[in-house]
């Protein structure tokens, strides 16, 4: 029999990619997400990768009655990977309650299932947020974690403090946690991808969309920084890559190799690309012009930020295989096929 696993926020973006390779893995996935920022059609689009189509259960993780309900019916989950969460840096700015009342409540109602119902593995899905800007660069797992810029952050920070603490008294629990760089790229296939509601905060979809001739031109925040060229720098990290990391911490949970019950690292290529080095890759490999100008920058934002990698290549046994380029490319096809243009 396969071994079950309930991805919360699968048919969201690292959610939907996830669930395509536990399936290729061999798990049994189960799904819960209210597609507050996602689609149902997402899990067509699993279903043409895998030819297998998730159990799909659509409700808000925030409502306990329904958790609990949730767990009387499925029995026989041997793990959890915790997607959803909302995760748009300004907006919850705007409305900080809303990001405390849904990230925080949402784990909480699971934590306590999980311990009524002896489900043990649980994989949380972190980020390098938690670190701010570093004062070392790369930055390891061990960096101390910085006051949060933003609510949003500060949920990740509170969610990996409420896990530690409790597991002291249920220390039968076991929890990976995966401080994720920056997402990007779409499934080989261009089945599935990222699909942001309105306008894009993050930066490769607003390329892909000005690319598409949906926004005028992109906004580079900021060239003043102290960067080689000017402008921010992050660690790009393919998202079938994340995925893929999300499985080996699952078969490091299950088969029980974690040499404590909290474990950290981080998902990221290990390399900076700047914003201008982005604009340049993606105009490469799509030949053709980026409209962008260069603008102030964006407040909250930090200067610079990759990962050391060393503990999750090592560790993890994982390490991010897919170029910029690459992965660039990936995002340029799904948004290419999304609004029909060949
Ligand atoms: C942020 C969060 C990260 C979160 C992610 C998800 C921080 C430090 N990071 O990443 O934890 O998981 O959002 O939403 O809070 N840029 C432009 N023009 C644009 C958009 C972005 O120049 O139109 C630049 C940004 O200034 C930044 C880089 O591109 O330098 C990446 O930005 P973005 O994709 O929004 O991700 P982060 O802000 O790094």
């Amino acid at each position: 029999m396969k071994d079950q696993i309930l991805v919360t926020g699968g048919t969201g973006y690292i959610g939907s990619h996830t669930s395509v390779e536990l399936i290729e893995k061999g798990y049994e996935v189960v799904i819960i997400d209210n597609l507050s920022n996602s689609s149902i059609e997402v899990l067509d689009g699993i279903e043409k990768i895998t030819g297998v189509r998730p159990a799909f259960e659509q409700f808000d993780l925030c409502e306990a009655d329904k958790v609990k309900s949730f767990f009387q019916k499925y029995t026989g989950l041997k793990a959890i990977i915790h997607f959803a969460a909302f995760k748009a840096v300004g907006e919850s700015v705007d409305q900080p309650l809303m990001y405390y009342q849904n990230n925080l409540i949402s784990l909480m109602n699971l934590l306590r299932n999980m311990d009524e119902f002896g489900v043990k593995h649980l994989v949380f899905s972190s980020s390098c947020t938690v670190y701010g800007q570093p004062d070392e660069l790369p930055v390891t797992e061990n960096a101390p974690v910085k006051p949060a810029e933003s609510p949003y952050g500060n949920t990740k920070q509170i969610s990996e403090e409420i896990i530690r603490d409790n597991m002291q008294v249920k220390p039968e629990l076991n929890t990976i946690a995966l401080r994720y760089f920056n997402p990007i790229g779409a499934h080989s296939t261009s089945h599935i991808g990222e699909l942001p509601r309105g306008v894009p905060n993050n930066l490769v979809p607003f390329v892909t969309q000005t690319a598409a001739g949906i926004r005028k031109e992109l906004m580079v925040f900021g060239d003043d920084y102290n960067t080689p060229d000017g402008s921010a720098v992050r660690d790009y990290i393919n998202v079938v890559d994340l995925a893929q990391a999300h499985v080996v911490a699952i078969n490091r949970l299950l088969q029980k190799k974690n040499n404590s019950n909290f474990e950290f690292f981080n998902l990221g290529t290990g390399t900076g690309s700047s914003v201008l080095e982005v604009v340049k890759a993606f105009e490469k490999v799509t030949d053709q012009k980026l409209n962008y100008k260069i603008v102030d920058r964006r407040s909250g934002d930090i200067e610079k930020v990759w990962a050391d990698t060393r503990v999750a290549n090592e560790v993890l046994g994982w390490k991010a295989k897919r170029s910029l380029e690459d992965t660039l490319e990936s995002a340029w096809n799904w948004e290419k096929k999304i609004r029909g243009i060949k």
